[in-house]
């Protein structure tokens, strides 16, 4: 079964596929956008040792000449160095502008590959086939593309949407329990930030979601992309309701910065403690009741996901620095951090107006079982 959603864009806009073995008929999901059979296709060296000939066979099955770049896994792929490598490698191929370029591998594939889509020959097409659950439920989706800075993370970028995504919930199969349950960190969020009902079904299903079921992860997938591509339709550039998708970036950028975008600390295990932390500071100042966080930190843990700042391991600085890294965010408008609260489960905002001591006074708790460096 393979579910299609749209992705309401104008001339921009786009499918989502979403299904098994997508990968195996990457041709002829892929063909009817190409006007030559050739494609470039910019992976990294773990999705390359695990999938990469797949995806050849796949293409070559319609006829489709693949040339491949693979770029080391990791975080710190995101950067200057690597960026012109691929821009410089992609014009080497001779990728001509009405050709297609393929991000292959999770969000770090997908971010520098749509940006390097981006800017080649002033902008060339690219499809998206994201490789983890967190590039399939949310960086494959919605145009964000870029790289990080020494000033903070993705603060180099573009929007440039895909033509394509096309998501493969059978290469879920390869990963970790931890890269998986990072990703959880995303789909679980949707459910927080706006849908109450999603985070019932996950509270429910989200033991057999990790355990394998193909027919729960597709529907965690679909849900999760249906929101994603009703935000973003309504808000391309993220000038209202794309921020709700945040929910818990602030704080996971800052977690992230200190622990080095090391292995410390997966993007989406820092999304959930963000989350947890975001329910928190809501509930303190009142605007959702105490039982938010209680039940939002309860589902994290029956998930085995890293919940509380005290599950990361190694020291970490105090509250204050932690806070100065928030102002590096790029949700700082004015001056003024915005943050996303909520007034329940599934019912997030956004709002500068947080006093920062109650935010200072949760991650003081959250930082009393650690060593502070
Ligand atoms: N990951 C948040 C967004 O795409 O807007």
């Amino acid at each position: 079964m393979t579910e299609t959603l749209r992705v309401a864009l104008g001339e921009r806009s786009y499918d989502i596929r979403i299904g098994s073995g997508l990968i195996e008929q990457a041709g002829a999901e892929i063909a009817p956008f190409l006007k030559r059979p050739k494609v470039a296709v910019v992976t990294d060296e773990n999705v390359a040792a695990i999938h990469l000939n797949t995806l050849r066979d796949g293409l070559a099955q319609a006829g489709i000449e693949m040339v491949s770049l693979v770029l080391p896994a990791g975080e710190a792929t995101k950067s200057w160095p690597q960026f012109s490598k691929t821009v410089e490698w992609l014009l080497e191929s001779q990728v001509e502008r009405n050709d297609v370029v393929i991000a292959f591998g999770g969000g770090v594939i997908g971010d520098i590959t749509g940006f390097a889509a981006a800017v080649l020959r002033r902008g060339v097409r690219f499809i998206q086939i994201p490789t983890s659950l967190l590039a399939q439920v949310d960086s494959s989706v919605g145009g964000k593309t870029g790289i990080n800075a020494p000033q903070g993370k993705n603060l180099i970028g573009a929007f440039h949407q895909p033509t394509l995504v096309l998501a493969d919930i059978s290469l879920l199969g390869t990963l970790t329990q931890r890269d998986f349950l990072a990703g959880y960190g995303e789909v679980v969020k949707y459910g927080m930030l706006g849908d109450v009902s999603f985070f019932e079904w996950l509270e429910k299903n989200g033991p057999k979601l990790a355990s394998g079921d193909a027919e729960t992860r597709i529907e965690a997938v679909r849900r999760s992309c249906q929101m994603k591509a009703d935000i973003v339709a309504r808000d391309e550039t993220e000038q209202g309701d794309r921020a709700l998708l945040n929910l818990g970036h602030t704080f996971c950028h800052a977690l992230e910065a200190v622990t080095g975008y090391s292995d410390r600390l997966l993007h989406g295990e820092g999304v959930a403690i963000g989350c947890a932390l975001a329910f928190e500071v809501s509930s303190r100042l009142g605007l959702c009741s105490q039982e938010s966080p209680s039940r939002v930190r309860a589902h994290l843990k029956d998930m085995g996901m890293k919940t509380d700042i005290k599950d990361i391991e190694g020291a970490l600085p105090d509250a204050d620095a932690l806070i100065e890294l928030m102002g590096q965010d790029k949700k700082v408008v004015n001056g003024k951090l915005n943050f996303i609260m909520a007034r329940a489960i599934g019912d997030a905002f956004v709002t500068s107006d947080v006093d920062l001591q109650v935010v200072r006074d949760v991650l003081t708790d959250g930082l009393k079982e650690k060593r502070v460096c």
